[in-house]
């Protein structure tokens, strides 16, 4: 399904109903990075699966895909969803989104799952590899992003049916669409203040062979939310979901039927 704001399309599905859950997808996949949690969701929840603006079937603007205005994206489709609250559901920059979600739109959350994220901002040298990408992924197109990333995003023994399926998502998406994310998670706020403030049901999950965000950061961000509780994944690297869907998704329902 599509929807119109300010301008943009949003590509979106929803299937199921009951309790609304958002799944806010990584860099520089799309909605579709989504579909084992789908398939296990779908019978007993509303899953609401958007495409982040320059992703998948979505408009791609060459202006900074910045994270409030992602944040903004979502707030607008789920209120033209007549939603009031959802779980939110993100993974990696999805993570940094659903903080923004927070911090702008505190009483929309209902629970919050963060997987593969971090609070902190980037540093400086941080920065300045991101614009690096964004002007290699204009310049020289996805398929130079999808060879610099995959090696990173994967477990080393990845199963090479995943490997393909998410060099065939990296290969789908919009260069420009993939620059304007970069420029803005480069520029995105400090989260870190906001984690003793969240008071909502919280799970963490995290790949333990995560190279991006790697354990210890999942780690101390479970200490700093209070009552969160923190699944690490097995032979997962950046993308439990895709790497160990029966792990994550597991993990997932537990805390589901806790909530
Ligand atoms: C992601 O998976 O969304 C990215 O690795 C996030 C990032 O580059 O910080």
């Amino acid at each position: 399904m599509n929807f119109e704001h300010n301008g943009i399309n949003l590509a979106y599905t929803v299937r199921g109903s009951g309790l609304p859950i958002l799944l806010v997808h990584a860099f520089p996949l799309s909605g579709a990075m989504w579909t084992a949690q789908v398939h296990m969701l779908e019978s007993h929840y509303q899953v609401i699966v958007p495409d982040l603006r320059g992703f998948g079937q979505s408009s791609v603007l060459t202006t900074p895909s910045t994270m409030p205005i992602m944040a903004d994206d979502l707030y607008a489709l789920l209120t033209h969803l007549r939603l009031q609250k959802v779980v939110v559901v993100g993974l990696s920059m999805g993570g940094y989104i659903a903080f923004e979600l927070l911090r702008h739109y505190p009483r929309m959350v209902h629970a919050l799952v963060l997987a593969d994220t971090r609070a902190t901002a980037d540093p400086p040298e941080a920065q300045a590899a991101r614009e690096t990408n964004a002007q290699i992924a204009e310049t020289q197109g996805a398929a130079a992003i999808a060879e610099l990333m995959l090696p990173r995003l994967l477990a080393p023994d990845a199963d090479p049916e995943v490997v393909a399926q998410v060099r065939e998502m990296i290969l789908a998406t919009a260069p420009a669409g993939m620059a304007a994310a970069l420029r803005g998670m480069a520029v995105r706020a400090d989260a870190t203040e906001l984690l003793p403030y969240i008071r909502v049901p919280t799970l963490l999950i995290g790949g333990e062979q995560d190279v991006l965000t790697p354990p210890t950061v999942m780690q101390e961000l479970q200490n700093a939310i209070d009552g969160s509780s923190l699944t690490l994944v097995p032979r997962a690297g950046h993308l439990p979901n895709l790497e160990q869907p029966e792990v994550f998704n597991t993990a997932l329902l537990k805390f589901l039927h806790r909530i």
